[in-house]
């Protein structure tokens, strides 16, 4: 499909306000397609890549704020699969987004805040997208509502389908502080996840991950982060 033919059969792709999963403080800063495109240039630099023209990018925890920004900032990137907990949200993409290199999956997994009726993510969740397959992986804003058990089966579960030599990218909250994990949420519920740096990057690594690099927060657009790349 060329850029003329795109531009014809979608103007401007929108998405109503109750799939909106950004915080009100980065909403009211700047449009989504803003932040995101922000947010893959940050990533891109981080991984140390020239472009995301050709990268297949596992989206894990994906909102809709990538998709706004790809299709209406014509970002270009060879192929996108957005996975989240969010079913509702899941179908709109699925039904509303037409370009082929787009993918959705919804993945009907406990996390407290997000989706507390969902099962317990185990060993036995299964992402029904290609094995090995992607270039990165990431999770903006993700692993800051996990609690360590599922963290580290989100990590294993995404490793399965990255490529040997593919990367992995994601957000967090660090504390060196404190000793290995705290939710700073009043309601304990996963709103707010800290981990101490070290706690973490073991669990990176019982997860077949060695870390590639740590970069500080930007405030309030992102978290601490991290690369990692297959162990
Ligand atoms: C704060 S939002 C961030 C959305 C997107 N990554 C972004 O930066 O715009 C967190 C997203 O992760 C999803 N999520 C949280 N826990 C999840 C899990 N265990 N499995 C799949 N999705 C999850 C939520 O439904 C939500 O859409």
């Amino acid at each position: 499909m060329t850029d003329g033919m795109f531009r014809r059969r979608h103007e401007r792709f929108l998405v109503p306000e109750e799939f909106n999963r950004n915080s009100p403080t980065v909403a009211s800063l700047m449009p989504p397609e803003e932040s995101g495109r922000w947010l893959l240039e940050r990533m891109r630099r981080h991984l140390g890549a020239w472009s995301y023209r050709r990268w297949s990018l596992l989206d894990f925890g994906c909102g809709v704020r990538f998709t706004q920004a790809i299709l209406n900032e014509r970002l270009p990137i060879g192929e996108y699969a957005g996975v989240d907990c969010y079913g509702p949200m899941i179908e709109f993409l699925r039904t509303q987004v037409k370009d082929p290199r787009f993918t959705y999956r919804h993945l009907d997994v406990r996390n407290p805040m997000y989706n507390p009726a969902g099962e317990a993510l185990g060993p036995q969740a299964r992402l029904e997208l290609p094995a090995r397959h992607y270039d990165v992986a990431c999770m903006f804003s993700v692993l800051t509502h996990q609690d360590p058990e599922d963290a580290r089966q989100i990590l294993a579960l995404l490793r399965r389908h990255v490529r040997p030599r593919g990367r992995l990218f994601f957000t967090c909250f660090l504390d060196e502080a404190i000793p290995s994990f705290e939710d700073r949420s009043p309601e304990r519920n996963a709103g707010r996840c800290f981990y101490n740096p070290g706690f973490l990057e073991d669990l990176v690594r019982a997860s077949g991950w060695q870390v590639a690099g740590r970069f500080a927060a930007h405030a309030p657009l992102i978290g601490d982060s991290y690369a990692c790349r297959p162990a």
